[in-house]
């Protein structure tokens, strides 16, 4: 297997990386009242420390009241949550690595398991967090502005910390996704209608605030993705003009790279081509795009969750469809939550200290 296709640089705006290996935003729920922790900092400086290209954060919640339904998930706002995050910004900067907050908005979520519920309701475009569960209100559209704005001082204060982009969390059915599935967003103003272009107007303005925020050569990045965590199966784009005019939409708005959520990176979008949907989005925006989805591993992450073990598996195809330039950079999640050497470990060709991932890594930071 040769990989050294994966480690040449990468530049793109603010984005100088080393190689093209991103570590995938990872929800680790160790940022008691959303204060990143010393420890929390130490988590991603190995990772700086074991060659990963960009680190991608946690989803880090910008400030909404009820933006986050964790009392552990970090917070992208307030003065001790950003010193948080300047000390991790800082360690990952200490060990060579790149890296940038993946700023998020839950939308209309289940409460959390603890019984902790934020001190008002869920908002979403219409209360919903899927057909079958309603758990919150529906947005005003002052809600909705200063929910912008929100989005827009989070990118703001990663530009100011020193982080080197920022990812806009528009996937997996939270807020920004919740605007954009039919099922969810049952508006009938200006942030609904019939076509995902017309349901694109909450992602587009979003994208356009943070753009104004962090000008014209700071890396914005937006996670997309066709499936929800209710429904795997579903497809916002049907086809590849739909896909076509979504993300142009997306990328005249300011976003400068598309990063392509799929549980398994090899299942092709649409029938008739092998092409993926970071495949894709490169094809039909000409914009750089991140592919994700269990690369060197067997079992995807959501079976994950339910107990199932994953064992280490080849990155052959991964690298055929890399070096024909389907997409620019890789993002990897659970490899890299298990171990922090992992990026190493496939530059030096030491693929039999390759670990399998099991639901007993999430229990600690290591
Ligand atoms: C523990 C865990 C937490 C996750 N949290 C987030 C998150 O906060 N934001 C996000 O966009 N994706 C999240 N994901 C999805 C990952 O970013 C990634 O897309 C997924 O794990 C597939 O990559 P993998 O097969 O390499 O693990 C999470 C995945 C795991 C395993």
């Amino acid at each position: 297997m040769n990989t050294d296709s994966l480690f040449s640089p990468f530049k793109h705006k603010s984005l100088n990386l080393r190689n093209r290996i991103v570590m995938a935003p990872m929800t680790r729920s160790f940022s008691p009242g959303g204060i990143p922790t010393d420890g929390v900092a130490e988590y991603y400086e190995k990772r700086a420390a074991g060659e990963v290209g960009l680190i991608l954060s946690e989803g880090t919640v910008i400030g909404r009241p009820s933006s986050s339904n964790d009392p552990n998930v970090p917070h992208f706002y307030g003065e001790q949550a950003l010193n948080g995050w300047k000390n991790v910004i800082d360690g990952v900067h200490s060990a060579g690595g790149s890296m940038g907050p993946q700023i998020w908005h839950m939308g209309v979520m289940n409460n959390h398991h603890s019984g902790w519920v934020p001190e008002v309701p869920f908002e979403g475009p219409s209360g919903l967090n899927n057909p079958e569960l309603e758990n919150g209100r529906s947005m005003s559209e002052s809600d909705i502005a200063d929910t912008i704005a929100a989005f827009g001082k989070a990118a703001a204060d990663a530009k100011r910390l020193g982080f080197d982009c920022v990812e806009i969390h528009g996937a997996h059915g939270y807020l920004i996704d919740q605007f954009f599935w039919e099922a969810t967003n049952l508006r009938k103003d200006i942030y609904g209608g019939a076509t995902l272009a017309e349901r694109s107007r909450f992602a587009t303005e979003v994208i356009r605030e943070v753009r104004r925020q962090v000008g014209d050569d700071f890396a914005v990045i937006i996670r997309l993705s066709q499936w929800k965590a209710t429904a795997y199966t579903n497809k916002l784009a049907r086809t590849p003009q739909e896909m076509e005019l979504w993300l142009n939409l997306l990328a005249d708005a300011g976003a400068d790279i598309f990063h392509c959520s799929q549980r398994r990176f090899w299942e092709p979008e649409f029938e008739g081509s092998d092409l993926n949907f970071a495949g894709w989005a490169k094809k039909l925006t000409g914009k750089p795009t991140i592919t994700v989805g269990s690369v060197g591993l067997t079992g995807e992450f959501l079976a994950a969750f339910q107990g199932e073990s994953s064992d280490p598996s080849s990155l052959d195809e991964l690298i055929r469809r890399f070096d024909r330039g389907d997409f620019d950079l890789v993002a990897v999640g659970r490899p890299l939550l298990a171990d922090p050497q992992w990026v190493k470990k496939i530059h030096e060709g030491r693929t039999n200290e390759l670990k399998g991932f099991t639901r007993e890594a999430l229990a600690e930071l290591v």
